[in-house]
């Protein structure tokens, strides 16, 4: 992912605010065993983005006096939140690579994954503890989403329910809402007024599903080249995915063959190539997209209630950045 920035002043800052966070992390993966050290670092040092620090120093940067340790922290705290949800999911999933390496499951086992996610938890929620009690009745509340998204993902829409709806439902659950505080915590801890703060939050939240949606998208529509990715995953295992569900939304007789298909899982090469095949030429595509760039602009909507300048338009440039992406 780009750094979304225009002012090289800027961009020099957050490069340095990075480095310093990578080394929190670093710190905070250890443990009193060399053991736990060693699973926790795993994971962690394996390349992610660092997508939520990012947004929590560019969200700082709203505010106009940041307090840079409790920012930087606030970063940690989310950071530390998300690879221990990881640990979990690949528990869940039943995955055996992420970011190119063994996933702590595959690795080990699921009680070291799973009591390795606890561990990384619990040290987040120690460095919440020095932000003070408002930062950790937020950091409560988004522990309790992201477990209710992941929740709701192991369960059908309920009777009547929109299935589309129940599905940006989960997303927004288990992918928007710590992206949402990690805008929240950059924004408080700058003494951004308050309106600033919420729109600072609705903005990551809607950003954080759009950046899940746009996973969505690439499954089917990428090459692997370019996606460093298998084309289909989602499909293969019949994960539901935003273009499958709207064009599970069809009416037209034409999509008979692909709606026989979709939503179970395509064990079967041929049936897999045909399904893939079928959805990359079906007007889900670019409904999909469209509801992706629709939601970025929402976002950017909200950030008129920061100032223009530098910082907006990085913010602004983030969201088209994450709607736009092709890996
Ligand atoms: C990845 O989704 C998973 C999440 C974004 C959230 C997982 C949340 C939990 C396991 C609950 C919280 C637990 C703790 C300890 C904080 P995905 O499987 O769709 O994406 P992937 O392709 O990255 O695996
Ligand atoms: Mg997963
Ligand atoms: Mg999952």
């Amino acid at each position: 992912l780009a750094m979304p920035v225009v002012d090289p002043a800027l961009e020099e800052r957050l490069v340095e605010r990075l480095a310093r966070i990578e080394e929190m992390l670093a710190d905070h993966c250890k443990g009193r065993a060399q053991f736990v050290s060693e699973a926790a670092t795993h994971l962690m040092m394996a390349g992610g983005k660092r997508f939520r620090p990012l947004l929590v120093l560019l969200a700082a940067e709203a505010g106009p006096h940041p307090d840079a340790d409790a920012v930087d922290t606030a970063a940690c705290v989310v950071e530390l939140t998300h690879v221990a949800s990881l640990y979990h999911d690949d528990v869940m999933d039943e995955a055996s690579l992420r970011r190119g390496a063994h996933t702590a499951n595959a690795r080990w086992d699921n009680n070291v994954a799973i009591l390795t996610g606890d561990f990384l938890f619990g040290r987040s929620s120690e460095l919440t503890a020095e932000l003070g009690p408002e930062a950790v009745l937020i950091q409560a509340r988004t522990f309790t989403r992201l477990v209710e998204g992941q929740i709701m993902e192991t369960v059908p829409p309920g009777p009547g329910e929109d299935p589309l709806e129940h599905y940006l439902d989960v997303v927004a659950g288990k992918t928007g809402s710590l992206i949402a505080t990690s805008a929240r915590y950059g924004a408080m801890f700058s003494g951004a007024r308050p309106e600033v703060v919420e729109a600072l939050s609705s903005y990551g939240e809607i950003v954080g599903s759009a950046f899940q949606l746009t996973d969505d998208i690439l499954d089917i529509a990428s090459e692997s080249d370019t996606s460093g990715k298998t084309p289909g995953t989602d499909l293969r295992e019949g994960v539901p995915t935003l273009p499958v569900l709207m064009a599970q939304a069809s009416t037209d007789p034409a999509d008979a063959r692909l709606l026989s298909l979709l939503g179970r899982p395509l064990v079967d090469d041929a049936e897999h190539a045909e399904a893939l095949e079928l959805l990359r030429r079906h007007p889900a595509i670019d409904q999909a997209r469209g509801h992706v760039l629709a939601e970025a602009a929402r976002a950017k909507k909200l950030l008129e209630a920061l100032d223009p300048g530098p910082v907006r338009t990085a913010l602004e440039s983030f969201a088209d950045i994450v709607a736009t992406r092709t890996s």
